[in-house]
C-alpha cells in the first residue's frame, strides 16, 4: 500500500513523509514547490513537481504507485497573505482539495486525511487540545472538514475588505 502525501515537501508534510519512510511504509509525493523544498524529503521517495489540483497528474500518479491512501498538507498557510489575497486562498485551500477529493473518489481512494488547523479550536481550555474538544467559532458536524467549511463564509468577507465586491 502506498500513501500520497500531498505538500510533502512543505514544513509538516516532510515529517509525515519522514515518519513514513523510517516506519518501512512506500510513499509518494505530489508538490509544487511554492513554500516547499525537495531537499526536505528522505532519499528515494519519488517527488513529484506539480498541483495537487491537476487531477491528471494525481490519477497517474494515483494508478502508476497503487496509492491506497492520501494525506493532505498541499494548501497555503500564511495568514497577511490570505487577508491580501483571499481568493489565491480559496483556490488553493477549498478548490485544490476538492480537486483532490475528485480524483480520490474517481480512482476508489477511501482513506483520506485533510491536514486542518489548531485554530478551529479558538482557545481551547485543555492542552495538549483532544480531538473532542468543541470548535467554538465555527461548528462543522463529525468527520467534515472545517479549512473548507470557513473558508467561503471567510473568503467573502476577506474579498469583500480587500476589493470593495459586495455579495447579495
Ligand atoms: N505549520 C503548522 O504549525 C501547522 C499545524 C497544523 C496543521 N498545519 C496544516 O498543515 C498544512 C501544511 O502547512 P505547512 O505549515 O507545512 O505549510 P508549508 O507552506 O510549509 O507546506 C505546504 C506545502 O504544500 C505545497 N503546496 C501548496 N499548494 C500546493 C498545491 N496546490 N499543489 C501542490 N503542492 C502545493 C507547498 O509547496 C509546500 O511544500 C496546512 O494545511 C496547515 O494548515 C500546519
Amino acid at each position: 500500500m502506498t500513501v500520497l502525501v500531498t505538500g510533502g515537501a512543505g514544513y509538516i508534510g516532510s515529517h509525515m513523509v519522514h515518519a513514513l519512510a523510517e516506519a518501512g511504509q512506500s510513499v509518494v509525493v505530489i508538490d509544487n514547490l511554492s513554500t516547499g523544498f525537495s531537499a526536505f524529503l528522505p532519499e528515494g521517495v519519488p517527488l513529484f513537481i506539480g498541483d495537487a489540483a491537476d487531477e491528471n497528474l494525481v490519477e497517474g500518479v494515483i494508478a502508476a504507485h497503487g496509492v491506497e491512501s492520501i494525506v493532505h498538507f498541499a494548501g497555503s498557510v500564511v495568514v497577511p497573505d490570505s487577508m491580501r489575497d483571499p481568493l489565491a486562498y480559496y483556490r488553493n485551500n477549498t478548490m485544490t482539495t476538492r480537486s483532490l477529493l475528485n480524483a480520490a473518489v474517481k480512482c476508489g481512494v477511501n482513506n483520506f486525511i485533510f491536514s486542518s488547523t489548531a485554530a478551529v479550536y479558538g482557545n481551547p481550555d485543555q492542552v495538549p487540545v483532544p480531538e473532542h474538544a468543541p470548535t467554538p467559532r465555527w461548528r462543522q458536524p463529525p468527520g467534515s472538514a472545517p479549512r473548507s467549511m470557513c473558508s467561503e463564509p471567510t473568503t467573502r468577507r476577506r474579498t469583500e475588505a480587500a476589493s470593495g465586491i459586495s455579495f447579495t
